[in-house]
């Protein structure tokens, strides 16, 4: 299905986790970039599918998140990046995992998609093709901070420390980018560095579609965040673009992370656009980070505090 519609719509998140105070003016100032950078371009007839991209790649050269630049370290100190990047018009998609030294694997994520007969691309596979494509190879320290550093030292021979506890209780969180273009077509991109000190090769909801992401131009197009092995057991993204059948936008948010909470006693977050082009989120972390374009064209940014 595709709708005229003639105002385009933007949604992006930068994670939801207990957002530290301190770290709330660097999310908020990252995620408005996001939207101030790309939003002209779908004024201006870009497709939903380069908008979300575009937005990814704002936020994934933002060390502030954990996706690109800045993301978690892994048990050995290495970062390790999963994106995905979907089509509401195809419900085609293409994504990576696992993958190192690339700044931009949404990027990758689209290559795969178009230029190649597969869907998903891991580990060496994945660094391969990207070379191949024309990514540009980075030493690992381009990717790594300071602060992920310091965090992976206080953690790494911390015998209480589990991969889910950011999400209530200290630093993490993924990006994603939900679009509707001019024309109506739907299309979502999510990218994260996974979650701290997670074992090599471990790959969380985000690449796995319906999970980290999902658009279909019928229903709508979600991008999750959050504790990933929660996240994936109830295919969140697309529970949330089944929820927009039947229910409005925010409610069909509400109902997916009602489902995270109940059946896997999981923590997240999700934004979402529905076919009517109707903005939808909702988490259960303390915080989730997010912008969007109002209709009219004014940005609103905001770190939402849980208020369930
Ligand atoms: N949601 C990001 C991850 O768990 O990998």
């Amino acid at each position: 299905m595709q709708k005229q519609s003639n105002s385009p719509r933007l949604i992006v998140h930068g994670g939801a986790w207990n957002i530290p105070a301190d770290y709330h003016a660097a999310h908020l100032a990252g995620v408005k970039a996001a939207v101030e950078q790309t939003y002209p371009h779908l004024l201006d007839g870009a497709s939903a599918l380069d908008a979300v991209e575009m937005a990814v790649q704002v936020l994934e050269a933002d060390p502030t998140f954990d996706a690109g630049r800045g993301a978690f370290l892994n048990a050995v100190g290495e970062v390790e990046l999963d994106a995905i990047i979907m089509d509401g018009r195809t419900l085609n998609f293409g994504a990576v995992a696992a993958l190192q030294n690339i700044l931009h694997p949404v990027g990758v994520a689209r290559q795969v998609m178009e230029q190649t007969e597969h869907n998903l691309l891991v580990g060496a596979g994945a660094l391969d093709f990207a070379r191949r494509s024309g990514f540009n190879e980075l030493p690992p320290e381009e990717l790594l901070t300071e602060r992920e550093l310091e965090f992976f030292r206080q953690i790494q021979n911390d015998p209480a420390f589990r991969t889910h506890h950011p999400f209530k209780e200290g630093p993490g969180d993924t990006v994603g980018a939900v679009a509707m273009d001019k024309a109506g077509n739907l299309a979502v991109a999510t990218s994260t560095g996974g979650t701290a000190r997670k074992l090599p090769g471990r790959v969380g909801d985000c690449p796995i579609v319906g999970a980290g992401a999902y658009a279909d131009n019928e229903r709508g197009a979600v991008s999750a965040t959050g504790w990933g092995e929660s996240i994936m057991k109830v295919l969140l993204s697309k529970t949330v673009c089944d929820a927009f059948a039947a229910a409005d936008a925010m409610a069909a948010a509400r109902q997916g992370i009602d489902t995270l909470a109940r059946k896997v006693n999981g923590l997240g977050g999700v934004i979402g656009i529905n076919a009517k082009g109707e903005y939808a989120w909702a988490h259960n972390t303390p915080y989730m980070a997010m912008a969007y374009a109002e209709t009219e064209g004014a940005i609103k940014i905001s770190i939402r505090a849980r208020t369930n």
